[in-house]
């Protein structure tokens, strides 16, 4: 099939570039000339295991343009994966969506024969039918909107792990509103035999966000009934353990520790918590679970204070800084909070991670980089804020270690050894 791919960011670069992988012919569009330019000579703008191999692997089936018209009056099917930020008050801001849409519709105004859209950006209920299609109704003409589908086909990819996300899927969702729409998802993911779901367009929305909000809460349970098991002297991991074995619950998303971070958790969950009380509804449990997130990390100051009452002045070593291992994205990262309220008790931080130094250089310049682990561990006292691998072989002897990952090493060897949940 021919494809065009509107926003080359992480969604978009996984999402085509596997596609390709999968025998068809992609054009990725974008309005970044720079981020053309790195696909047309084989280069992913964006990191991700794998993408680059695969996407030199495909290039005779890849393109890349700036031109709409280019783009969409060569392929059939067009997913939307153009990014939807929060705006301040943590609703989600459609504008890319919107200018987008504008400009697919516009191209699809001079194109012959049908088309399909696909909003796979991660966008509220509601959004690809009252937002979207009036937008694309408005800018094309009758005659090319008469043959028109419209779907909404949401991704459950791990920053990291996408490509193999994407190869390997527990499901997939076809949210559509006709039969030919289906059918061209349906071709488009023939090869995967894993579960798939035909819905409505917005609940096919709404099952991307309760997933999200679901994985979330599971965190924010974990993390709760964690201060508690620590509290009471018992072994959190031991109660997961015994928990997770019940078919109904399961193991996975029961690590607790400082917190969820990342691009899409905070951001889905504050999203839907807006929409909701737009819709007038109370969403005490999903309100919750962010109030249970924010104050997670501070855990890590209450615990480092048992053992230096004045933070003043102090050194504070911060072992990691990325919201999880493996990549370089300090997005909504436990750690920014942690060194915020160190900062705020006048401590002096001294951080390390292998790949999200400079990321973080941008929040806080003013604060000192190790260039390895062992030197952040040279501080008074360290809190470990990711669980990278290599934290597992730090010489941890005679440190104070507030550990907000649960490192193995780190509680054995540590002369003061404090773990949020454990
Ligand atoms: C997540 C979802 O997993 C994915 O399906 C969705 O499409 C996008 O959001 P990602 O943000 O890449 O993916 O990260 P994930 O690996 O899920 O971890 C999110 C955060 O939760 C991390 O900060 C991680 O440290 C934390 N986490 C995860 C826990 O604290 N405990 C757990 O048990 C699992």
């Amino acid at each position: 099939m021919k494809i065009s791919i509107i926003g080359s960011g992480y969604v978009g670069m996984v999402t085509g570039t596997c596609f390709a992988e999968l025998g068809n012919e992609v054009t990725f569009l974008d309005i970044d000339a720079q981020k053309i330019a790195a696909i047309n000579e084989a280069r992913s703008p964006i990191y991700e295991l794998g993408l680059e191999d695969m996407l030199a692997g495909n290039r005779s089936r890849i393109a890349a343009t700036t031109d709409y018209l280019e783009a969409i009056h060569t392929t059939d099917v067009t997913f939307l994966c153009v990014g939807t930020p929060s705006d301040d008050e943590g609703a989600i801001d459609l504008k890319y969506i919107r200018a987008a849409s504008s400009d697919l519709g516009t191209a699809l105004r001079s194109k012959e024969g049908r088309h399909t859209v696909i909003v796979k950006s991660t966008v509220l209920p509601g959004t690809t039918e009252q937002v979207v299609k009036p937008i694309l109704e408005e800018t094309s003409e009758k005659r090319a909107f008469v043959d028109f589908g419209l779907g909404s086909n949401p991704e459950f990819l791990r920053e990291g792990v996408a490509v193999r996300d994407f190869m390997n899927p527990d499901r997939i969702v076809y949210g559509t509103g006709d039969e030919k729409t289906r059918a061209v998802l349906e071709e488009l993911y023939t090869t995967f035999s894993c579960p798939n779901l035909a819905t409505a367009i917005k609940t096919a929305e709404m099952i991307k966000y309760t997933s999200n909000a679901f994985l979330a809460t599971k965190i924010s349970f974990a993390n709760e009934i964690g201060n508690l098991c620590k509290n009471l002297g018992i072994d959190t991991e031991e109660v997961f353990e015994g928990v997770g074995l019940d078919t109904r619950i399961n193991p996975a998303f029961f690590r607790s520790g400082i917190g969820f971070g990342g691009s899409c958790f905070p951001k889905d969950v504050k999203a839907l918590i807006a929409h909701a009380q737009r819709a007038g509804e109370e969403v005490d449990l999903l309100r919750s679970v962010i109030r249970v997130n924010d104050h997670q990390p501070l855990k890590t100051i209450q615990l480092l204070k048992k053992h230096i009452p004045d933070l003043s002045g102090k050194t504070i070593g911060i072992l990691g800084l990325a919201f999880k291992p493996d990549t370089d994205d300090i997005r909504e990262s436990r750690a920014i909070p942690i060194i915020g309220a160190l900062l705020a008790e006048g401590a002096r931080i001294i951080a390390y991670d292998p790949l999200a130094e400079t990321a973080t250089q941008a929040i806080f310049p003013a604060i000192g980089y190790a260039d390895s682990a062992a030197e952040a561990l040279k501080a008074e006292a360290t809190i470990i804020a990711t669980e990278w691998e290599e934290f597992e072989d730090l010489d941890y002897s005679g440190r104070i270690v507030i550990d907000g990952r649960n490192i193995e090493k780190a509680k054995k060897k540590a002369a003061v050894y404090e773990g949020v949940c454990w």
